[in-house]
């Protein structure tokens, strides 16, 4: 049986069946579910179509596995333990809380806001498994398939002798994570402004939306630009992640994913 377990809903049911005491924390188990953590398990093809919107729209500020960068750690939010389908995550994205760093996403439709909410359960739940519960298999694809993808749209950057070889061994999930969107780790974005009066400002690119720029120039400074003044040039050395991210389709996710979990 693939259980639906959470970590907390396990000390609770253990405190129950000692037959004493107050029940354990309830984060994650507030999300609706039975009460023994059974319901069936997140949706896989909505999760990974969430993890492209999530990967596009939010890993920039929440990292690629949702555990926090520059905006808080996802896991731990209670908006989203506290959802079940999207319909907590759906009005908050709406809203954003933008005098605190957190983007509105006024047209983020209802079945993307679904698809984001399953991906970060399926997140949820991953983390809760480094406790020893195995996620389901998230590996199904074809690993011939996804080969010949590879060569094709990665071997212009990477090699499965070289830089790949030992990927294979990194659990599927954050596999999944690190070929969809990449952790920046040392990889910097680099973005030029050129000021309305013709100036330019060069340096490392710390945050964007819809309405300003932020970067440190190579003095150190902290600069912030309203972004309808200006106009931007950014180099990204991730961009060709993310122009792949438009492309997959779901196949195609299953297929690399398997194709690189042989990579050992
Ligand atoms: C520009 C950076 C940025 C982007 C992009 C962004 N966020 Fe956030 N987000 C933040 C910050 C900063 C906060 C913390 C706001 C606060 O302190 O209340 C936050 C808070 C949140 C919270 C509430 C956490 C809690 O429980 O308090 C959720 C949920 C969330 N973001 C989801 C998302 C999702 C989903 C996306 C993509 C659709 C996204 N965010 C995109 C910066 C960002
Ligand atoms: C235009 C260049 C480019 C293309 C095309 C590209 N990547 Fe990447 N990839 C990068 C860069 C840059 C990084 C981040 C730096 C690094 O870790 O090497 C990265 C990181 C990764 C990582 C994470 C490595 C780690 O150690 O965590 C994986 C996995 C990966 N890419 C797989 C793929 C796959 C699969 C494809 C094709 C579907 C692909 N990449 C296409 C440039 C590219």
């Amino acid at each position: 049986m693939t259980a639906r377990v959470f970590l907390p809903v396990l000390f609770a049911t253990t405190l129950l069946a000692q037959g004493g005491g107050e029940p354990a924390p309830r984060r994650g188990v507030d999300r609706g579910r039975d009460f023994l953590g059974l319901a069936p398990p997140a949706d896989s093809e909505a999760a990974a179509r969430g993890q492209k919107v999530y990967a596009q729209a939010c890993s920039f500020c929440h990292g690629p596995n949702a555990t926090g960068a520059e905006g808080p750690d996802l896991l731990r939010s209670s908006i989203v333990l506290h959802d079940d389908k999207g319909e907590t995550i759906g009005p908050f994205l709406q809203k954003g809380r933008p005098d605190k760093g957190m983007p509105a996403f006024v047209n983020m439709t209802e079945p993307q806001a679904h698809d984001i909410a399953e991906f970060l359960h399926m997140r949820v739940e991953a983390a809760a498994n480094r406790f020893g519960y195995k996620l389901q298999n998230v590996v199904t694809g074809d690993p011939k398939s996804g080969e010949a993808y590879f060569n094709s749209q990665c071997k212009s950057c990477h090699s499965s002798t070289l830089d790949l070889a030992h990927i294979g061994k990194t659990d599927p999930a954050d596999l999944q994570a690190r070929f969809l969107y990449p952790d920046r780790g040392n990889t910097k974005v680099s973005v030029t402004v050129r000021l309305a009066g013709g100036e330019t400002v060069n340096g490392t690119l710390k945050r964007i939306d819809d309405f300003d720029v932020s970067l440190v120039d190579a003095t150190g400074e902290y600069r912030s630009f309203s972004r309808n003044s200006v106009k931007l040039t950014i180099k990204d050395p991730l961009q060709g992640h993310r122009d792949l991210l438009a492309k997959y389709t779901d196949a195609d996710m299953h297929n690399i994913l398997a194709y690189l979990v042989t990579l050992k």
